[in-house]
C-alpha cells in the first residue's frame, strides 16, 4: 500500500506533480469542463485506495470555482482513502479573517466548515495571510513559508547595499524573517486601506532608504494598490532600484503594469499561484511538512 497519493486541481496541476515525485507517491490527474451556463464538472479518472489522499489546489480567481472543485474531489475521495489531506498553497478568502465593517461575514471561517464537512482532516498552506486567519479555519491546519526559496533567488541578485521593506505593519515578522535569511536590515511602512474603497495610503513620513536597493516583501499581491503606494512613497525618498519579493502573485486586470509603470524593477513570486513571475517553487517545503 502507497501512503500517500496525490491529486492535482486544475488549478494547481503542476505544483501537485512536482509534490507528487518528491513524495514518490503516485500522481492522479483530474480533468475540468465547463458547462456553457457555469458549472464545472470534475472527473477524477483514478481513485486512490486505502492511502493518505493529498489533493492540491489553489483557490486564487476564479476563486469560488476553484473552492468548489477542491470540495468536490475531496467529497469524491474521502470515502476510499485513508485520510484527505488539502493542501491549499494560495488559501484564498485568509483577508477574510474578522469582522472589519459591523455586518461583515468572516468568510474563512466558512471555507473552514465547507472543508470539514466534505471531509478534510488536515489543511497545509504556504505564506496564509494572516495567523488568525489559520485559526479561523477552525481544522488541523499547518501553515509553511516560502520565505527561504524567495531570499535563495535573490542572493543571486547582485543588489546594491539591500533594505528589505514590508509595505505595512502588518507584514513585519515576514519581511523580519526575509531580512534575517538575507543578512540585512528591515523595515515596515505603515499603510492604511479604506475599508469601503479599498483604496491604500502610506501613513509613514521619512525613511532613509537612499541609494539602497529595496526589496518589497508582501504575502501577496492581488491589485497592485499597496506595491504601487509603496513604490511610489520610497522612489520619492531616492532609493535606488525597487525589487517585489511576494509568495502569492495575484495579479489581478492591469496590476502588473501598474507595478512597473510605478518603477518596480522586478517581480517575483511563487509557484502557489502559476504566472510569468512565478519562479520559486515550494513542492520542496510542502512535501518536506507532508512527510
Ligand atoms: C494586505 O494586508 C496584504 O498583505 C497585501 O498587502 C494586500 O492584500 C495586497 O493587495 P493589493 O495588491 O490589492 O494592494
Amino acid at each position: 500500500m502507497v501512503k500517500f497519493s496525490v491529486i492535482g486541481g486544475d488549478a494547481s496541476s503542476d505544483l501537485a506533480k512536482r509534490i507528487a515525485r518528491r513524495l514518490k507517491a503516485p500522481y492522479i490527474k483530474t480533468e475540468k469542463n465547463i458547462f456553457p451556463d457555469g458549472e464545472s464538472k470534475i472527473t477524477i479518472n483514478h481513485i486512490p485506495k486505502k492511502s493518505i489522499a493529498v489533493i492540491v489546489q489553489s483557490t486564487y480567481p476564479p476563486v469560488d470555482t476553484n473552492l468548489l472543485e477542491l470540495l468536490s474531489i475531496v467529497s469524491k475521495v474521502q470515502k476510499f482513502s485513508s485520510k484527505v489531506y488539502a493542501v491549499i498553497p494560495y488559501m484564498g478568502y485568509a483577508r477574510q479573517d474578522r469582522e472589519f465593517l459591523d455586518g461583515e461575514i468572516i468568510t474563512i471561517q466558512v471555507v473552514g466548515k465547507l472543508l470539514k464537512a466534505t471531509g478534510v482532516k488536515k489543511i497545509l498552506t504556504v505564506d496564509i495571510h494572516s495567523k488568525l486567519a489559520l485559526k479561523q479555519l477552525k481544522i488541523s491546519s499547518e501553515n509553511v513559508s516560502a520565505m527561504e526559496g524567495l531570499v535563495k533567488h535573490f542572493q543571486k541578485i547582485r543588489l546594491k547595499n539591500p533594505l528589505v521593506v514590508s509595505p505595512d505593519l502588518g507584514g513585519q515578522e515576514r519581511a523580519k524573517e526575509f531580512a534575517n535569511l538575507l543578512k540585512t536590515d528591515f523595515i515596515a511602512l505603515k499603510k492604511h486601506r479604506d475599508r469601503k474603497t479599498g483604496k491604500v495610503k502610506i501613513l509613514s513620513n521619512k525613511v532613509d532608504v537612499k541609494d539602497r536597493d529595496l526589496i518589497l516583501v508582501d504575502d501577496m499581491i492581488s491589485t497592485g494598490g499597496s506595491i504601487i503606494r509603496a513604490t511610489q512613497f520610497l522612489k520619492k525618498q531616492k532609493c535606488k532600484r525597487v525589487f517585489v519579493a511576494c509568495t502569492h502573485a495575484l495579479l489581478v486586470n492591469d496590476a502588473t503594469k501598474n507595478i512597473k509603470n510605478a518603477g518596480v524593477s522586478q517581480i517575483i513570486s511563487t509557484n502557489t499561484i502559476p504566472g510569468n513571475s512565478a519562479k520559486v517553487d515550494v513542492s520542496k517545503v510542502i512535501s518536506d511538512a507532508l512527510k
